[in-house]
């Protein structure tokens, strides 16, 4: 049965370069993979990257002739930020949906900002970087403890307390904030760990909780043209091995989400079945 309101996810850090953009669209197509009714609005109308790559995808299904398990989406491009317009967008393109996708621009934005603090899921990704960290929170440069929350992290405590003062009617789904660590590489073993630390600490104060997301690999970068995901094996051609550990990745990112899905009837089992049976 659909939920009256979808639950939200938003893609969203003040930074560009992190994989929000590529993530979204991963998860979008991986949930109607799993029968679920997707829909998607792009918030940075420059750069439109889950636009274009889901425009793409429609290409490619009218030039090869075949249907693929797809998403309703649009960009919003208000212009001048409009919360109400926001709002009212999201509730056309979000009706009969399961679950609505927001990607954002990678940077302070009010819309942005309005979409992550109402959010159900927020999925911030980062990098294996300090300089990624340095927006949700600063570590010593000698020990690399955590030292202070950045404004970011407080932004969403505060959103998170907001909601909690909310009576149970009102409040709706508590937020689940995810930092995702994405585009991983297998080089820098050292780095990685003082970053792992310093994240599970900030997590217990920030509020969040740690997931792994996707690694680095030049497959993400090489999918765009043609608007296909990892998921759509019957049309990538022969792929290889590294293919196949990496859409196991991207399944492990998407059950890691934690997602409530939709009870799927009849017509969309044969997808989601089929899930099932690969991930085995
Ligand atoms: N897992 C990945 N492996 C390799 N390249 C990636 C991966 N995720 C994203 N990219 C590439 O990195 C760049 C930025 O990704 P994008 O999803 O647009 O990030 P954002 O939306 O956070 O700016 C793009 O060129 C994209 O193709
Ligand atoms: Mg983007």
């Amino acid at each position: 049965m659909t939920a009256p309101n979808p639950y939200r996810i938003v893609f969203a850090n003040e930074k560009g370069g992190t994989g929000k953009s590529t993530t979204a669209v991963h998860v979008a197509i991986a949930l109607a993979y799993q029968g679920a009714k997707v829909a998607a609005i792009d918030l940075d109308p420059r750069q439109r990257t889950l636009h274009r790559y889901l425009e793409n995808r429609a290409e490619t299904e009218r030039r090869r002739g075949i249907a693929l398990p797809g998403v309703t989406f649009t960009v919003y491009d208000g212009g001048a930020a409009d919360i109400d317009d926001l709002d009212d967008l999201a509730a056309q393109i979000g009706q009969g949906q399961d679950f609505l996708v927001f990607d954002t621009p990678g940077k302070d934005d009010p819309l942005a900002r309005h979409v992550a603090t109402t959010a159900d899921t927020l999925v911030t990704p980062l990098n294996d970087s300090f300089v990624d960290f340095d927006l949700i929170g600063q570590v010593d440069p000698e020990t690399f403890k955590v030292r202070k929350l950045s404004f970011y992290a407080e932004l969403m405590w505060d959103a998170r307390k907001k909601r909690a003062n909310k009576t149970i009617a009102e409040q709706g789904r508590e937020l689940d904030w995810i930092v995702l660590r994405n585009r991983t590489q297998h080089i820098e073993a050292r780095n990685m760990k003082r970053i792992n630390a310093a994240l599970e600490e900030l997590s217990r104060r920030a509020g969040f909780r740690v997931s792994k997301g996707l690694s680095e690999r030049v497959i993400f970068r090489e999918l765009f043209p043609s608007g296909l995901t990892l998921l759509d094996k019957d049309h990538l051609g022969d792929l290889g091995t590294s293919h196949l550990v990496a859409r196991q990745e991207l399944r492990s990112l998407v059950a890691g989400l934690n997602l409530p899905m939709p009870a799927s009837g009849p017509a969309k089992a044969p997808p989601a079945a089929e899930l099932a049976r690969t991930a085995a």
